[in-house]
């Protein structure tokens, strides 16, 4: 299945250095528009990309015209996409648009998806980001017809060196029928031994316990490998990752990043936490976990480590003042400015921050021994704990669990984080009962909005309903959850976890009948 082309279309390639270093390879160049000649309708695709970085710049664009080409001329296709997580927006788009998606696996945050997805003619399966891999390797999503990688580069021996994420591109690397590679030489060529792309994973009742132990703990190799009679097409481009628009820290997000600081000072009295380092970090990705990662410079810590699995520009920030010393992740979810700050100091950063598989990224077994401190944002909170991160209303999906659930049911104390209201104050984070639990009253130990944090370790559901309204409940919300909360205690029956079943989702019910829940 080889296939050789003789005429390189490159006029992206910069330099001197060419960034394809192995001469098959070279002879493997082709346009975009030429390599998605080998995607048909109903193949499963698996795509490189993770947040804003990694995803290939020109295939998919290719691949989308391809399709709405097709769809102009009466032909049905649409295709199964498998990334590593959320993939650039701009890309996503143009696919969905199309209508190019058949089904979407196992992360996204871009909104004509959404809107596809909830308007039911889009499948999208939403699942942990450590367990993707193995549900490839075994089969639950069919054969994967073709990947499509970008890299960095290519060795003299044909190895891959990867981008700015890593995601799943070791798993569709070895599982694809077919390969494309899109040589990217817009990414920084120093980015060249940052990633530990660790081979020793393997199917039960083979597995070997994954040996990281420390934050910086290298168990792998730097590149990729790949079966050179798979790759089909080689796809030359030289364009910059499109960074993630990053909101400044408001003073919502600054008082939530405020309670976070103070409870790991407590931890630290307690001596539950290391004084000066904390234990590994882990931040989700969004506005109010930027804007917590920004305070911590505020802290006076040294030392600290982050095993995440997005690196946005407030933990870049932090590794710039030297406050964090080293972090694992599997992408960098950076603004143009992250971005630009990267490449400008990319020898400064080069040890300091390691990228791996998101298998590895997100282990649960590394996550546990580590004692990761996970801090993920959510939608909505009930009174007892139970977080909702992924459905608006409980029925339309706002992006999906990613690896929160990861890191939240592993991690050594595990917090979610909200403003209080949203929406002009029309809906409160804090409600009876969630309509959709993605992290069960189990996994979450602690609750922070800006009006304050609850601490829910040790208590019992009726204790933790008392201190979750009166410590994280926005004032003008106080007052009904109070009344709902007394009223199910007093009701027959009452139980371990009071609840008046025919008004426990009312808050919902009434935003939907007349635009707020109050
Ligand atoms: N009901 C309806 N919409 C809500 C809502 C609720 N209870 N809570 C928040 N939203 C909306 C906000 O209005 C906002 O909408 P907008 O973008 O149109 O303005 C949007 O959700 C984002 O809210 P914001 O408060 O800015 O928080 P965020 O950027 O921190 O994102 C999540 C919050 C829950 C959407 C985000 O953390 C997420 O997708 N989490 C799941 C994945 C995850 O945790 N991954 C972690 C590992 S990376």
């Amino acid at each position: 299945r080889r296939i050789f082309f003789s005429v390189s279309t490159s006029t992206a390639q910069t330099g001197s250095t060419d960034r394809i270093r192995s001469a098959a390879f070279r002879q493997r160049v082709v346009s975009a528009e030429d390599a998605v000649k080998f995607i048909h309708p109903g193949d499963t695709v698996a795509i490189s990309g993770f947040a804003s970085a990694g995803t290939p710049k020109e295939t998919i664009p290719a691949l989308a015209t391809r399709i709405g080409q097709a769809r102009t001329a009466g032909t049905d296709f649409a295709i199964n996409l498998l990334t590593g997580a959320s993939v650039s927006t701009s890309t996503e788009r143009l696919l969905a648009e199309v209508d190019g998606i058949a089904l979407r696996m196992p992360y996204q945050s871009e909104p004509t998806a959404r809107s596809r997805i909830n308007s039911g003619s889009m499948d999208y399966v939403d699942i942990h980001l450590s367990h993707v891999a193995q549900q490839v390797w075994l089969g639950y999503y069919g054969n994967v017809d073709i990947a499509i990688v970008e890299v960095s580069g290519i060795t003299e021996t044909g190895e891959l060196i990867p981008s700015a994420s890593v995601g799943n591109n070791k798993t569709w690397l070895d599982v694809a029928e077919k390969v494309i590679l899109e040589v990217n030489s817009g990414i920084p060529s120093h980015i060249e031994g940052m990633h530990d792309i660790y081979y020793g994973t393997a199917l039960p009742p083979n597995r070997k316990p994954i040996q990281i132990t420390q934050v910086d703990d290298r168990i792998g190799q730097p590149t990729f490998r790949v079966d050179p009679d798979k790759v089909v097409a080689v796809v030359r481009t030289h364009a910059p990752d499109s960074g993630s628009p990053v909101t400044a820290p408001d003073a919502v997000s600054q008082a939530i990043a405020d309670h976070v600081l103070d409870f790991f000072a407590h931890e630290v009295r307690a001596g539950r936490l290391p004084a000066d380092s904390l234990l590994p970090l882990q931040a989700g990705i969004g506005n109010v976990a930027n804007a917590v990662l920004g305070g911590l410079d505020k802290g006076g810590y040294r030392g600290l480590t982050c095993y995440t699995e997005v690196i946005q520009d407030g933990m870049l920030h932090l590794i710039k003042e030297g406050i964090v010393t080293h972090a694992s992740t599997t992408a960098l979810a950076l603004s143009d400015a992250g971005f630009e700050d990267l490449q400008a100091n990319i020898d400064f950063y080069h040890d300091r921050i390691i990228l791996r598989p998101q298998e590895i990224s997100n282990h649960p077994e590394v996550v546990r021994r580590l004692g990761t401190i996970a801090m993920n944002g959510m939608l909505e909170a009930d009174i007892y704990g139970n977080v909702n991160s992924t459905h608006v209303m409980g029925t339309k999906i706002m992006n999906g669990i990613g690896g929160s659930g990861d890191f939240a049911r592993n991690g050594y104390v595990s917090m979610f984080l909200s403003p209080s209201t949203t929406r002009k104050g029309t809906i409160s984070a804090i409600v009876p009962m969630v309509p959709h639990v993605d992290h069960t009253e189990h996994d979450v130990q602690v609750v922070v909005t800006e009006h304050g944090l609850a601490d829910l370790r040790s208590l019992s559901p009726r204790k933790r309903a008392r201190i979750i309204i009166d410590k994280c409940a926005h004032p003008d919300y106080r007052p009904i959850l109070d009344d709902y909360f007394l009223r199910a205690q007093a009701a027959t029956g009452a139980g371990q976890t009071p609840h008046l079943l025919d008004e426990a989702f009312s808050f919902h019910q009434r935003y939907l009948r007349t635009g707020t829940m109050m």
